[in-house]
C-alpha cells in the first residue's frame, strides 16, 4: 500500500531571541513514511524533538527545510508551504491531534468539547452527542462530569476528554502526543483498544508513548530519533529559524 504521509529531509531549529539569538538545532534531515492502518511510534530521549515533529505535521511549527506531503487519490499535498487558510479544513477533515494537555475553553462542557470536531463538519447534534457520550463512558469519565467544563478536572480526567475529542473525528491521520501519560491501567487499556479500532478503520497514526507496555501493544514500527541526527546546539546570532 502507498504511503499516506511522507516526510523528507526535514530540518527544524529555533532561534531564542530572549537568549541573545542562540540557535537551537532540533531536527536534522529527518525522513519517514506512514501508511494507512499503521501506527509508527517515535522514540528518543526527552527534548529530542518528538513533540516538535508532531507540531510541524499539524502546522503549529514551520519547517526550516524539507518536505511534508499528504498523498490523496488526486495527488500529493505539500504542507510546508500550505497557506494559513488551508489548515482549517485539513485539521477538520484529515489530521487529528491528541496533544499532551487539553486546551480548556471556559464554560464549554466536557461533552461539548468532545462533540465539537463532528459539529464542525456539520454532523447531526444528537448523533455527535451520542458518540461523545459513548467515548466518555468507555474512557470511564464519570457521568456527573459530562456537563461540566473540564477546567477543574484532574490531569487524567482532562486527558481522557482530550483523547475522546481526538478519536471522535475518525481522521485518516492521527497524531498522538503521550495520550496515556496520566492514565491508570484500565484507561490505558481502553486507549490501546481505541488505537486498534482506528487501525482497523485504516487510520494512520504517529504517536509518542513512554509506557513500554502500551508501546509494544500499539507500535507497528518504531522510529528512534537519534541524538547524532537530531540535536545540536550552536550559536548563530540573528539566524532565522
Ligand atoms: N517553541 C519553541 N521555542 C524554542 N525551543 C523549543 C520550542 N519548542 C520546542 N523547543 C525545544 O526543542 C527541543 C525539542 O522539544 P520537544 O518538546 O519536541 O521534545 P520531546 O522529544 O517531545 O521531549 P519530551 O519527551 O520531554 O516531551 C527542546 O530542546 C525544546 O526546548
Ligand atoms: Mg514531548
Amino acid at each position: 500500500m502507498n504511503a499516506l504521509l511522507t516526510v523528507e529531509n526535514l530540518h527544524k531549529g529555533f532561534v531564542l531571541h530572549g537568549q541573545g539569538g542562540t540557535a537551537l538545532e532540533v531536527m536534522h534531515d529527518l525522513s519517514l513514511e506512514l501508511r494507512a492502518g499503521e501506527c509508527l511510534v517515535l522514540a528518543g530521549r526527552s527534548g529530542i524533538g518528538k513533540s516538535t515533529l508532531l507540531k510541524m505535521l499539524y502546522g503549529n511549527y514551520l519547517a526550516r527545510r524539507g518536505s511534508i506531503r499528504l498523498h490523496f487519490s488526486d495527488g500529493p499535498l505539500e504542507l510546508t508551504d500550505l497557506p494559513a487558510h488551508a489548515w482549517h479544513p485539513l485539521r477538520r477533515d484529515v489530521i487529528g491531534y491528541v496533544s499532551q494537555f487539553l486546551r480548556v475553553v471556559p464554560r464549554v462542557s466536557a461533552v461539548e468539547v468532545v462533540m465539537e470536531p463532528l459539529l464542525a463538519r456539520g454532523a447531526d447534534a444528537w448523533d455527535a452527542r451520542t458518540k461523545a457520550e459513548t467515548l466518555l463512558s468507555r474512557l470511564n469519565l464519570p457521568e456527573r462530569l459530562w456537563q461540566l467544563p473540564p477546567g477543574t478536572f484532574s490531569g487524567g480526567e482532562q486527558q481522557r476528554v482530550n483523547i475522546a475529542r481526538g478519536f471522535i473525528g475518525e481522521h485518516p491521520l492521527l497524531l498522538l502526543d503521550e495520550p496515556t501519560a496520566s492514565l491508570d491501567a484500565a484507561n490505558r487499556a481502553e486507549v490501546v483498544a481505541l488505537i486498534h479500532e482506528a487501525k482497523a478503520r485504516g487510520t494512520a497514526m504517529l504517536g509518542i508513548f513512554h509506557d513500554e507496555d502500551v508501546r509494544s501493544q500499539v507500535a507497528d514500527r518504531l522510529l528512534p530519533l537519534d541524538d547524532h541526527l537530531m540535536a545540536k546546539t550552536t550559536h548563530f546570532p540573528g539566524q532565522p529559524s
